[in-house]
């Protein structure tokens, strides 16, 4: 089949957040099972860009509105990513070092669709199905069913992946404009809440919806931002399928970032000398179990629950712990995260930013992850620390409730119900109790390890899905 992801973020390209991870995998693993796989997104002003080689296969024009953008697809020359990556340049409004965060994103992703539509529709071939991802590819769907100039293709089946419904993509309808023409007997189908949903417009339009985890699937019929009626409409095309993770680039045995390498063979020592690296970065007690969060300081991720939840198991445990954290988002959370620091030293440290290779660093040296998520359509990291030999400790929502299975059931990890700090210190005590049981902890880490969350195995269930909706061409 030949298949296209259109998609704001794609690793090692672009990526802030999980969506970057499974656009720049899954592609890969469809692509080394036969399929031919394109992935298309913005050209932003990243290094990617800057030290890879690109050509220019398409230029043109398009309208948004009363004003024109020139724009040019640039294809990446070597596929050294295991599939086609193709970049759409619009210089005035991608040519940036964000991905999102300006006031005109709305401008910036609407003509980012329009330009991959009159690219895709001006090829002699039509693709076999488009796989778009959250609300910045939504209208395409809608687009590709009613606008007169991509009538070429109204039969080609398209699928929206939902990574996050907490963000829709909405804009006021006096910006109708911006779209290319289309008959007005259609308008309604834009509307959601009295405005464009670019999220609503496509779980309205694609031929069939996928979330990232069955559970989150379960979960949005009854908390999705206001859109739960709509997905309860679409329950019959819709379907849940969980995340994997790339195994290639997350592997302790071959990762370039750690300090030593490991397996499950040896897993005690190296996670002991890479604990030792990083306590020694960040002035921590290597002797000490170490707990981490990774990720975004967001209500969403429970981020406002840890500068408390820290402070308080920091103090329960008087310099018996260490907790460290990596991420950036709110400014205030990140400010009471640094002012711990001076009661802490020792054992308590953060950094605020984004770190990529100090991320691989601390799924490997630490001991448990934190993960006291509002909201998880799927989550990644959980996946990535289980595949290091890191106890994950997670609320039960969304995919972590598919993927971490508390250890008092004899799962691979440690789970609470509730995003409170109350639930989060909680569970470091149980997680501080059980570090003292070394044969009971070796055999956790051993479970985790052992689990199979190759993409492998799941992009069989993506060609399904494009295999089902072609049928109904
Ligand atoms: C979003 C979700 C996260 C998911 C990721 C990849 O970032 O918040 O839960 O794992 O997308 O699908």
């Amino acid at each position: 089949m030949e298949i296209f992801h259109i998609s704001a973020e794609c690793y090692p390209v672009a990526k802030v957040g999980g969506l970057a991870d499974v656009v720049g995998a899954l592609p890969k693993y469809q692509n080394n099972v036969g399929h031919l796989v394109r992935v298309v997104i913005p050209c932003y002003d990243t290094k990617f860009r800057k030290e890879n080689k690109f050509e220019c296969i398409y230029s043109d024009t398009i309208t948004l509105g009363s004003f024109n953008f020139s724009f040019n697809i640039l294809k990446e020359k070597t596929d050294k990513l295991g599939f086609e990556l193709y970049l759409v340049e619009i210089p005035e409004l991608f040519d940036r070092k964000d991905v999102y965060g300006y006031e005109d994103d709305i401008e910036r992703f609407l003509s980012f669709q329009i330009a991959t539509l009159a690219w895709i529709t001006n090829r002699n071939e039509v693709p076999d199905v488009i796989n778009c991802h959250d609300h910045h590819s939504g209208l395409i769907p809608f687009m590709m069913l009613y606008c007169h100039k991509y009538e070429k293709l109204r039969n080609t089946p398209s699928m929206i992946t939902i990574h996050n419904g907490l963000y829709q993509g909405q804009f006021g309808f006096d910006k109708l404009y911006y779209l290319p023409e289309f008959d007005l007997v259609h308008v309604k189908v834009l509307e959601w809440d009295n405005c464009i949903n670019s999220l609503a417009v496509a779980i309205k339009c694609a031929w069939a919806v996928t979330t990232v985890s069955p559970n989150y699937l379960n979960e949005i019929n009854y908390s999705a931002n206001g859109l739960e009626s709509l997905f309860n409409l679409v329950r019959y095309k819709s379907r849940g399928i969980l995340n994997g993770i790339d195994v290639e680039v997350w592997d302790p045995a071959k990762d370039a970032m750690l300090s030593t390498n490991y397996s499950i063979k040896n897993f005690e020592k190296g996670k002991q000398e890479n604990k030792e690296k990083l306590c020694n970065l960040f002035n921590l007690d290597p002797t000490k179990p170490l707990f981490s969060f990774i990720g975004r300081l967001l209500e969403e991720k429970g981020g406002d629950l840890l500068p408390h939840a820290s402070a308080l198991a920091l103090s329960e445990n008087y310099q018996q712990i260490n907790i460290l954290i990596l991420g950036s988002g709110n400014t205030a959370i990140e400010n009471q995260l640094n002012d711990l620091l001076s009661d802490y030293k020792g054992n308590y440290n953060t950094f605020i930013g984004y770190n990529e290779e100090l991320a691989h660093l601390i799924y490997a040296g630490s001991d448990f992850l934190l993960m006291p998520s509002r909201v998880e359509p799927c989550g990644l990291n959980q996946m990535y620390s289980l595949r290091y030999g890191t106890i994950p400790i997670v609320r039960r929502t969304g995919g972590l409730r598919d993927t971490v299975i508390d250890f008092g059931d004899d799962g691979n990890g440690i789970c609470h119900d509730q995003a409170t700090v109350g639930d989060v210190c909680y569970s470091i005590q149980r997680a501080v109790n059980l570090y003292k049981d070394k044969e009971h902890l070796n055999k956790i880490i051993k479970i985790g390890m052992n689990t199979d969350h190759s993409w492998e195995r799941v992009c069989q269930e993506y060609i399904e899905m494009y295999k089902l909706i072609s049928n109904k061409k």
